[in-house]
């Protein structure tokens, strides 16, 4: 062994012992005439050692240092430091490794550095302190997870990288075929596909810790690669999967902040919507939307008269915060969520409103407002009034932006958001109704005969799991009998040519006799983030790309030989001008 002991492992227990440390310099002072004092570290920690200054080490050198374990004078005892009581002394040093001086400091200054130079040169910043406990934090939550995989009786299966391209998703990344010039894989955005033949397969409960690409604009929760913890069950319901995919969390939340979280409460998309404006509620926070048409029901104000749907929130304490310019700002983003546009009220001694249209509002509304809403004095009141997902949405989006805390901020908030809609919203080209999820999601078994007559209000047993407002992950009881399909694809808009022609390779094999299945699929960048405290999922993964899609460090994506195009058989455009 090279060393005997890690940089942030000794203690006065180890006092008059002799020990090797191997590391990094982490910083070099100069003391007195013959003396120098350096810092070396490791993953674990930091050790003081002290050198004659003649020893030639400077910052990041890659050292090995033989020393005695000393007890520091109670004046220099360094309560920061975790070995912060003992240094070593009688010291030898080898360099193992010397070092040119690093491009920005290698400690928590380097958190200010432009993210392009910390991306470039990431070896140096994994050796943080912060990267290196993230990128650990995510080995814990993959273990954690593989193990409450294993002891559910899930079988891990790897499924190809190369797949056929399929039209739905988001945008894939395609790899030219070498074989077949002219024809292109593409790169699995989630093993979906693959997971249900497992189980026409008769896996009955699979689980890959699963890479998975989409060529999507990236955002704090988004890039392009990306892990998921990926699982599919045979004769399952709803139940067993939320509850197969609650402990693999569960565990790996208990693993890495030693607090096991409470079971997870499930509310339905619908009451997600109508109490938090949001399918991704962010449960750690009040401000729910109060429900209000009722008491506009005669109104003569003209712009709640036709409204479907009437709601608000309230910002306690808001009228003094929020002035002219701020309002504004608000009424803006509400616009561009969706309202047409958002009525603010501010309460003045408890029965009166300040607000451009009080005159608009009556007595009695006055005074139902109120209560609803419950307010006093000096509250803020923001009330939209439009068809009912509008509402929601765009009151939503204000109580986000007034109140939400950043996602990392403790307590953990876990909820389970159930039935689904089986379509949202109408295509605009076909009249068609769009799928909420995919095409074979399983519609809930008591509105099967809602199907034809009135497909908006079907919900499917399709759920999703949310941490702090961000979406963890998502999942169906699939549709597994192929008459149900065709039910489906018909108000799709999809014949059985289509059909045949787009997932063809996909249904054939339903014919062959499929269990009932369902499954489930989560982030495991975003639940590592979360719990490692960090904001974007950059902070968790080693090497990430920057927002611009571009590798810093290695120049990808770089261009290629003619020799490598001819043999793909591509020629390439003069680029777009
Ligand atoms: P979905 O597309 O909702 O479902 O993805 C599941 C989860 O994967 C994570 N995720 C991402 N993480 C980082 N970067 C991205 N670009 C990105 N895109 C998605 C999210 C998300 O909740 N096959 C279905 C699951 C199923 O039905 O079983 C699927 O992939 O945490």
């Amino acid at each position: 062994m090279m060393r005997t002991h890690r940089c942030g492992e000794l203690r006065t227990e180890h006092v008059g012992r002799q020990v090797t440390l191997t590391g990094w310099v982490n910083r070099r002072r100069e003391h007195g005439e013959h003396l120098a004092f350096v810092d070396i570290r490791d993953y674990s920690g930091i050790t003081q050692v002290v050198v004659d200054n003649s020893v030639d080490v400077r910052s990041e050198y890659v050292i090995a240092v033989t020393g005695v374990v000393t007890a520091r004078t109670p004046d220099t005892i360094n309560a920061d430091l975790a070995t912060g009581e003992i240094e070593l002394k009688e010291c030898s040093v080898e360099v193992l490794s010397a070092a040119e001086p690093p491009p920005f400091p290698i400690d928590e200054r380097a958190d200010n550095v432009d993210e392009m130079i910390r991306l470039k040169y990431r070896y140096l910043d994994l050796r943080r302190s912060r990267m290196q406990r993230n990128l650990r934090v995510r080995s814990q939550v993959n273990a954690a997870v593989r193990q409450a995989m294993y002891r559910q009786d899930f079988v891990e299966v790897e499924t190809p990288m190369l797949m056929p391209s399929t039209p739905e998703g988001a945008r894939e990344f395609l790899v030219p075929s070498r074989q077949k010039p002219g024809n292109f894989y593409a790169l699995p955005q989630s093993p979906q596909l693959y997971k249900q033949l497992l189980m026409v397969g008769g896996l009955d409960r699979y689980f890959q810790v699963a890479r998975c690409l989409r060529d999507e604009d990236l955002r704090a929760d988004r890039q392009y690669e990306f892990m998921q913890l990926d699982l599919e069950m045979s004769f399952a319901a709803v139940d067993d999967v939320l509850g197969a995919a609650e402990v693999s969390v569960l565990d790996a939340a208990e693993a890495v902040t030693g607090v096991r979280p409470d079971a997870v409460p499930r509310i339905t998309w619908h009451e997600a919507m109508n109490r938090f404006g949001s399918d991704k509620p962010d449960l750690r926070f009040d401000m729910e939307l109060v429900e209000l048409t009722p008491i506009f029901s005669d109104t003569g104000f003209k712009a709640f008269e036709t409204a479907e749907s009437i709601k608000g929130i309230k910002v306690p304490g808001g009228a003094a915060e929020y002035g002219r310019n701020k309002l504004d700002n608000l009424t803006d983003q509400a616009k561009s969520s969706g309202a047409k546009g958002m009525v603010w009220l501010k309460v003045t001694d408890g029965s009166t409103f300040d607000s451009p249209v009080a005159k608009f509002i009556s007595e009695s509304e006055t005074a139902a407002l109120i209560a609803a809403t419950d307010a006093v004095a000096g509250d803020l009141l923001l009330l939209i009034a439009d068809d009912w997902m509008t509402t929601c949405e765009v009151l939503g989006d204000l109580r986000n932006r007034i109140a939400r805390p950043p996602v990392s901020e403790g307590p953990y908030r876990y909820v389970w958001v159930v039935e689904f809609p089986l379509f949202v919203g109408v295509d605009a080209t076909t009249g068609r109704p769009k799928p909420g999820h995919h095409a074979f999601c399983h519609p809930h078994p008591d509105d099967l005969d809602l199907l034809e007559t009135d497909p908006m209000s079907v919900r499917a047993l399709a759920y999703d799991l949310v941490l702090n407002g961000w979406e963890l992950g998502s999942g169906s009881i699939r549709i597994h009998d192929h008459r149900l399909q065709r039910r489906v694809f018909e108000l799709l808009g999809i014949d059985e040519e289509e059909a045949d022609r787009r997932f063809g390779f996909f249904l054939e094999p339903f014919k062959y006799g499929a269990p009932p299945h369902g499954g489930f699929a989560y982030g495991l960048e975003r639940l590592a983030a979360i719990l490692a405290g960090e904001e974007n999922i950059r902070e968790v993964i080693a090497f990430p790309k920057p927002q611009s899609g571009l590798d810093p460090m290695t120049g990808a994506p770089s261009d290629v030989d003619t020799a490598q195009l001819n043999e793909l058989g591509i020629r390439l455009l003069p680029p777009a001008v």
